[in-house]
C-alpha cells in the first residue's frame, strides 16, 4: 500500500465507525431501554460535571428523611445520598433491572450497611403510595424510560407536599433529555423549577412539588 492510500484508508475506516456509533446511538436513542448490566463498568467511571457532590447540594438530603432513587443502577451516588439521611432515614432505590438491584445489595453491604432498599420495579408504575418521599432523584435514566410522562406523573404522585425532584441529565448519553423539554414536562404537573446546576450539556434540575395538599383521587 502506497503511503497516499493508507492515510485514505484510515480515514475510511474511522468514517466506517463514527456512522455505526452514530446509527447504534440514534437507533438506541428511537427505542429507549435500560442500559444493559453488562455495560456497568461505564456507568460507574468518574463524572466531571454530574457531581456527587453536585447532586447532594441542590438535592439537599435531610438526616431522618424518606427518599426515592429511582434507576439508581451500579449506585454510584446512592451510597452519598444515604450517609446524608442517616441515621434513621432511608434511601430506597427501584432499578428495573434485578442485576443493578442485586449489584447495589451488595455494594451498599460492603459500605457497612447503608440506610438503603434496593428494590425491582418500574419508574412508570412506582411501587408506593401517593406521598411517600421527602424527594426524589434520577439521573441518566429519564431518556431509557419508554413513557417518559407517566414516569414524571409516578414521581409527582409519590412526592410529599412541597417535596423535591432532582433529574441529572448528561451528554454523550444517547437517551440525554434536553433541559427547556424536561421544565416544560415537568411545569405542566405543577412541578416549579427551583434551580439547575451544570451546563446544557451537563446538569441537575430541581422542581418542587406543590405545597398544598393534592385533592383524593
Ligand atoms: C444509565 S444507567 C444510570 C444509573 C445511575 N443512575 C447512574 O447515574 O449511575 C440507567 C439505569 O436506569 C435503570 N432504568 C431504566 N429504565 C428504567 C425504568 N423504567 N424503571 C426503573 N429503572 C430503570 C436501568 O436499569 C439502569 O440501571
Amino acid at each position: 500500500m502506497s503511503s497516499r492510500r493508507l492515510p485514505r484508508a484510515v480515514a475510511a475506516l474511522l468514517g466506517l465507525v463514527l456512522l455505526a456509533g452514530l446509527g447504534y446511538a440514534l437507533r438506541w436513542r428511537s427505542n429507549p431501554s435500560p442500559c444493559p448490566y453488562a455495560q456497568r463498568h461505564a456507568i460507574d467511571l468518574p463524572r466531571p460535571v454530574i457531581t456527587r457532590s453536585r447532586l447532594c447540594g441542590i438535592l439537599e438530603p435531610r438526616p431522618g428523611e424518606r427518599l426515592l432513587e429511582v434507576g439508581p443502577g451500579t449506585g454510584y451516588y446512592t451510597g452519598t445520598v444515604a450517609r446524608a439521611v442517616e441515621p434513621s432515614g432511608t434511601v430506597h432505590a427501584v432499578d428495573v433491572q434485578s442485576e443493578m438491584v442485586e449489584h447495589l445489595r451488595t455494594r451498599t453491604r460492603a459500605a457497612g450497611n447503608l440506610p438503603v432498599e434496593p428494590v425491582r420495579g418500574d419508574a412508570r408504575a412506582l411501587p408506593y403510595p401517593d406521598d411517600t418521599f421527602d424527594a426524589a432523584y434520577l439521573v441518566l435514566v429519564l431518556g431509557e424510560v419508554p413513557d417518559q410522562e407517566r414516569a414524571l406523573d409516578e414521581l409527582e404522585r409519590v412526592l410529599k407536599p412541597g417535596g423535591r425532584l432532582v433529574v441529572g441529565e448528561s451528554l454523550p448519553d444517547p437517551h440525554f433529555v434536553g433541559f427547556e423539554r424536561l421544565r416544560r414536562r415537568a411545569e405542566r404537573r405543577g412541578l416549579t423549577f427551583d434551580g439547575r446546576v451544570g451546563t446544557r450539556a451537563g446538569y441537575f434540575a430541581r422542581f418542587d412539588a406543590s405545597a398544598a395538599e393534592r385533592p383524593p383521587r
